[in-house]
């Protein structure tokens, strides 16, 4: 603090290069030479403390404790100083003075590898830049990949706005279930997931003359496959250019990877961070948020707040006791807007992100980790990383896939806290410990291609032709267990055959953009006879955001008519059900607003519905529905996630059949009180353990008729025919 930050450039992990024998001396002086001390809590007796909070009053007393409260009032901070016109951003870039350089070795180089600090404007210039050097003369587009929808949409909004053009025009984005291009689209932003789907129509990406291949090390699943594709298609197209862009981390590889390709480095351009760690761990990391937000807000200079959550839940928990708590301060404090961002978050609330911070006011961003490198917002000062993250991790043993909650690896801490210090100097509270950073967390975080399950890419990789996977030219190549798991499975679906090639039925399945187990279902209404009320199903599952609303004060009433939603049979049918009510209302909000159902989710399970329809057509599937018989479409659904099954064991918990794993019953199911016998689940969820999320009740007899390839009829005996009381093992449930 103090540095002048013009002149001197701190690394972010400054802090930890301290030997571990001087930790606990180096640990105090920083934490005395803070003016912040985020020890502070540690003055108080815990419980105090809590109390402190729950009283306005006393909180702000608290604050202005002697050493808690920094003395000087809150002036014009840098940033608002520094608020700039698009043509003055642009140009205020650290990428800006590299233009001309860029466009020459692009010119020059048919691969080159672009490193360069988050926020640089690499993502949102150097389309630009090629389209006015005539890279898109001859009527040939510019694709630029994204891992996430998220900034495809944003990123693709801002260079719209940045040029002058109406979005979906000249710029335009295109994420799965979603094309905002059109005819006129030169610049063109795509999730990766699309992209690679976009090699089933076009192999030879003919009509893009430039692809940027970007934010390579986030290393997601379909970027890592894209590598392969791309560098075997830029040997027999030498006109088109590829650009591999990257945030500054081990770039070396991908240069490597690309048969040594030129390096194009932006120089970093960033400010010294401070990095706070709290003293001890901290058990609610969310409630610690809260309280981190608070007092940054009320003792810190102005300049806007970033926190890294995990999930949307997460994030609107940590909202409303935010927003609970500043009621309750009143005017008593600064104006602070708290503001969401993940990846199901509307377009329009998404844009509230980017728009400048009234003056005197602050804004706090709660965003997932779509904010370490993806996007960058302007302004934050503060971060605060409690250094959680969530994944989808596949376990090969069990083949079970789980979302989980796991620490972040240090080159993920060090890209969060560099977020603080993009504008001016800033700060980033861990709350974790020094120890705990040093000692527990990885260096790098694992490629996705090596923890999750391979299915869906597989069987795209077949859809092209690419027979043999093992030899594929993976950038680090996914386990070899995991790769035949994932054969095992397509073959199971019946996707391959015992050739490992694409059958008839595999060709339909990659037609769509869904999980395969979600594809055999949706095709398994041709024979079940209710493709419309499948549609419907995988439409609802696919919106992976909140159907139902919760409001704290309504709870009774919005569990009520959620309730009234439940279908004897689970959750799919349920789903079912409020889709289906939902359209006979003729797609009215108010039934929404009246039945504590999320309109905006409904809306893009409408607009997914409607794809899908498009998809069921494309491979001829007659759209039949089928209300009456709902063993029919429980059986379709069985078709597909056979996998997926678990049968009742002691104490209320199931037991998954082929691997014996103790699975749960999520208790937002409307099965969780009825424990039937056998049960389908659409996905698990690790939390306190592995819960079943989306269930429906099965007849084990259904696996014979629709896998029999997979199950053994002894498999599917039961051991004991009595039926288990409804109230077993309630009590050992919690969550
Ligand atoms: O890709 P990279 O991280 O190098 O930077 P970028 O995403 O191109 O961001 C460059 C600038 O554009 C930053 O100052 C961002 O704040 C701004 N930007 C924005 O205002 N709105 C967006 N949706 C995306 C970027
Ligand atoms: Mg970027």
């Amino acid at each position: 603090m103090g540095k002048d930050a013009d002149t001197d450039y701190v690394e972010v992990d400054e802090l930890e290069k301290v030997p571990h024998s001087e930790q606990k001396k180096w640990e105090k002086d920083q934490m005395a030479s803070a003016v912040f001390k985020f020890g502070a809590k540690d003055a108080v007796k815990k419980d105090e403390y809590e109390l402190v909070l729950e009283d306005q009053i006393e909180f702000i007393q608290a604050l202005q404790m002697p050493g808690v409260r920094e003395k000087k009032e809150p002036e014009l901070s840098e940033v608002e100083k520094k608020r700039l016109t698009i043509e003055e951003t642009k140009k205020s870039l650290p990428i800006y003075p590299f233009k001309e350089d860029l466009i020459q070795a692009v010119r020059e180089h048919q691969v080159l590898i672009i490193e360069g600090e988050t926020g640089s404007g690499k993502t949102t210039q150097i389309p630009q830049y090629l389209h006015e050097a005539g890279f898109t003369k001859d009527g040939k587009k510019i694709g630029c990949t994204q891992p996430r929808r998220v900034a495809a949409m944003s990123v693709a909004a801002r260079v719209a706005q940045e040029m002058g053009v109406k979005l979906g025009n000249e710029v335009g984005y295109a994420i799965r279930f979603e094309d905002c291009t059109s005819e006129r689209t030169v610049i063109k932003y795509m999730t990766d997931g699309t992209l690679h789907r976009e090699f089933l129509s076009e192999p030879d990406l003919a009509s893009y003359s430039v692809m940027i291949i970007d934010e390579a090390h986030e290393r997601t699943l379909h970027t890592d496959i894209l590598f392969g594709l791309v560098k075997d298609i830029a040997r027999f197209r030498p006109d088109l250019k590829l650009l591999i862009s990257s945030a500054t981390l081990d770039v070396t590889k991908f240069s490597e990877f690309f048969d040594d390709a030129p390096m194009f480095q932006i120089p970093g351009r960033r400010f010294p961070v401070d990095i706070y760690y709290t003293k001890a761990p901290e058990a609610d990391y969310v409630d610690a948020c809260v309280v981190s937000v608070l007092q940054i807000h009320v003792t810190q200079p102005l300049g806007d707040i970033l926190v890294f959550l995990t999930g949307q839940e997460e994030i609107e928990t940590c909202q409303e006791l935010l927003q609970d708590r500043l009621r309750r301060l009143g005017s008593k404090v600064k104006e602070l807007l708290v503001l969401p961002v993940y990846a199901n978050l509307p377009s329009d609330m998404q844009a509230k992100i980017f728009e400048p911070t009234p003056p005197g006011a602050r804004k706090v961003i709660l965003a997932t980790n779509i904010a370490e490198t993806s996007l960058t917002i302007d302004n934050i000062i503060y971060v605060i990383d409690p250094g959680f993250v969530k994944q989808n991790h596949f376990n090969s043993r069990t083949g079970m896939e789980s979302l989980i909650v796991v620490p972040i690896s240090k080159a993920s801490a060090n890209q969060r806290a560099g977020r603080a210090g993009r504008v001016a100097a800033g700060k980033c509270f861990r709350l974790y410990t020094a120890w705990s950073y040093k000692h527990e967390l990885e260096d790098n975080t694992v490629p996705e291609i090596q923890r999750i399950n391979l299915g869906n890419a597989v069987l795209m990789l077949k859809a092209l032709g690419i027979n043999d996977l093992v030899h594929f030219d993976f950038l680090d190549p996914p386990p070899h267990e995991t790769l035949v798991l994932a054969l095992e499975q397509l073959y199971a679906l019946g996707a391959l055959n015992h050739h490992g090639e694409l059958t008839k039925l595999g060709r339909r399945m990659a037609e769509f953009p869904v999980d395969p187990m979600m594809a055999k279902m949706l095709l398994a209404g041709e024979k079940y006879k209710c493709s419309e009320e499948l549609v419907t199903i995988a439409a609802m599952l696919s919106i992976n955001s909140a159907i139902f609303y919760r409001p704290k004060d309504k709870i009774i009433h919005a569990d009520t008519a959620r309730k009234n939603f439940n279908h004897l049979a689970g959750d799919h049918l349920s789903l079912l059900n409020v889709y289906n009510q939902w359209k006979d209302t003729d797609y009215s909000t108010q039934w929404c607003y009246e039945n504590f159902i999320q309109y905006r989710s409904m809306r893009r399970a409408r607009d997914i519905r409607e794809q899908l329809v498009g998809l069921m057509q494309r491979v001829e599937i007659e759209m039949v529905s089928n209300v009456t018989e709902c063993v029919n479409i429980r059986k379709s659904i069985t078709a597909g996630y056979f996998y997926h099954i678990a049968r009742l064991s002691k104490g209320g918990n199931y037991k998954t059949v082929k691997h014996n794993q103790t699975v749960t019953i999520h208790p937002n199911s409307s099965l969780f009180e009825d424990l039937p016998r056998w049960v389908l689940y659409h996905e698990l969820v690790f939390t306190t353990k592995e819960f079943m999320r989306q269930v429906i009740s099965i007849d084990s007899r259904w696996l014979l008729e629709v896998a029999p390839h997979y199950y053994k009829p002894k498999e599917l005996e039961d051991s004991t025919n009595k039926k288990m009381p409804k109230t077993m093992g309630r009590s050992t449930r919690t969550e």
